[in-house]
């Protein structure tokens, strides 16, 4: 791992998620962006001494030396940083899991995707809500046409933990969110409306075509935005609208995707992880839940326990930490992955997300000239 040090926020749910199927072993580390910290923290989670690396460089030409070298690295810095972490790991020929946004800015992205196809190294992307069974049962489900043709998506993720202005207040993680130079141009839209259209592409298989953004900065001095409305043209006809804010007062993490087809509709809230909302035409609404009778294939394979006992955020990135595991085996050996090692978050849904970002921010910069094709890489 790199980064996810003492204090840091991601980094302890990717070291539970890996462990929870007993898939990963962290075996070496450069947490800390200052040295001395990350040693003295990778030894407290019992790392090797030989193995408690000061920096990302370290850890490379350490583990090349090793025959029992690690077989992935997962990347826990911020935003600026996964460029050139990653670049140097698919350089040395190791496997990558890389925290979203892929990088800060999109020609890193064009250019780590790139690479990462040249090198034919598998690099793995944290969009943490295809994780989670009902989300693949809703994708599963749209996919089979059991809400027909998609009319609408309407996508939101709403937080409040940056309603003040905190950045300034000493919170480590607003800070660089709020840094252009390190967070990228997109402030909500870049750090979780990349989540929002993720999921959304995701669950429904649409293609964007086209966008227009009206974003706003509320908190007095915050230099990128906190607050996003994005009006969606999918191609093939459907509709979206995304909302991305970091200053929705009462919402703590209120991910929530709804979509709506021709034959029917389908919702999916993420603090209710283990439901789903199914509204089939001219009948009652339904709730789908985790765990019960009849669910598909990819939403059994992602589930641990039955219907009543919950789970949750950690279980859905565990999901995603077995699925790149089984993925990287499956290549390694030349096989077909298993259910988990399929649809998993790609490089390419890293540079699709970057692209979506820039696409947005241009369109708010742009007043005059409002629909713009994200993709334009
Ligand atoms: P954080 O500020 O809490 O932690 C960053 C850690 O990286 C710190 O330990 C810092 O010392 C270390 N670091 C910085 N530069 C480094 C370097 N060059 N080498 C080694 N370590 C270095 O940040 P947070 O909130 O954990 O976010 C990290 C990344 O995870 C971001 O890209 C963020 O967008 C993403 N994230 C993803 C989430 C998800 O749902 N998938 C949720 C939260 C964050």
């Amino acid at each position: 791992m790199v980064g996810g040090g003492e204090g840091a926020y991601i980094g302890n749910i990717h070291r539970i998620a890996a462990r929870l199927d007993n898939a990963w072993d962290l075996v070496a580390g450069a947490f800390d962006v200052d040295p001395e910290k990350g040693r003295a923290f990778a030894l407290s989670e019992g790392i090797a001494d030989d193995r408690a690396y000061a920096d990302y460089k370290a850890l490379i030409t350490g583990e090349l030396a090793r025959k029992d070298r690690v077989d992935a690295v997962a990347i826990c810095t911020p935003n600026f940083t996964h460029y050139p972490i990653a670049k140097a790991l698919i350089e040395a020929g190791f496997d990558v899991i890389c925290e979203k946004p892929l990088t800060a800015t999109l020609e890193d992205a064009v250019a780590l995707e790139k690479l990462t196809r040249e090198s034919e190294r598998f690099v793995g992307i944290t969009y943490t809500y295809s994780g989670y069974p009902m989300v693949h049962e809703a994708r599963v489900r749209i996919a089979n046409g059991d809400i027909g043709k998609v009319r609408t998506v309407q996508v939101e993720y709403p937080l409040e933990w940056m309603a003040t202005a905190i950045e300034s207040k000493g919170n480590a993680q607003a800070a660089w969110r709020t840094d252009p130079q390190k967070n990228g141009r997109g402030g909500s839209i870049g750090d979780i409306g990349t989540h929002a259209y993720h999921l959304a592409g995701f669950v429904t298989g649409l293609e964007l075509e086209a966008l227009t953004a009206d974003l706003a900065t509320f908190v007095d001095g915050r230099a990128l935005d906190d607050n996003a409305h994005v009006m969606l043209r999918y191609k093939g006809g459907a509709r979206g609208l995304l909302w991305s804010s970091q200053v929705a007062l009462g919402h703590s993490n209120g991910v929530r995707l709804r979509v709506f087809g021709e034959k029917g509709a389908i919702g999916w809230f993420q603090e209710q992880p283990n439901e789903l909302n199914f509204a089939p035409l001219g009948e009652p609404v339904k709730v789908i839940k985790r765990g019960s009778d009849n669910l598909s294939a990819d939403a059994i394979a992602r589930t641990r326990t039955p219907p009543g006992h919950p789970e949750g955020y950690l279980e859905a990135f565990a999901n995603l930490y077995s699925g790149f595991a089984e993925a990287i085996r499956a290549r390694r050996s030349g096989r077909d992955p298993g259910v988990i090692g399929q649809n998993l978050p790609s490089v390419y849904d890293g540079l699709k997300g970057l692209a979506f970002v820039e696409a947005v921010v241009d369109s708010h910069e742009a007043e005059g000239q409002p629909w713009l094709a994200p993709l334009r890489v």
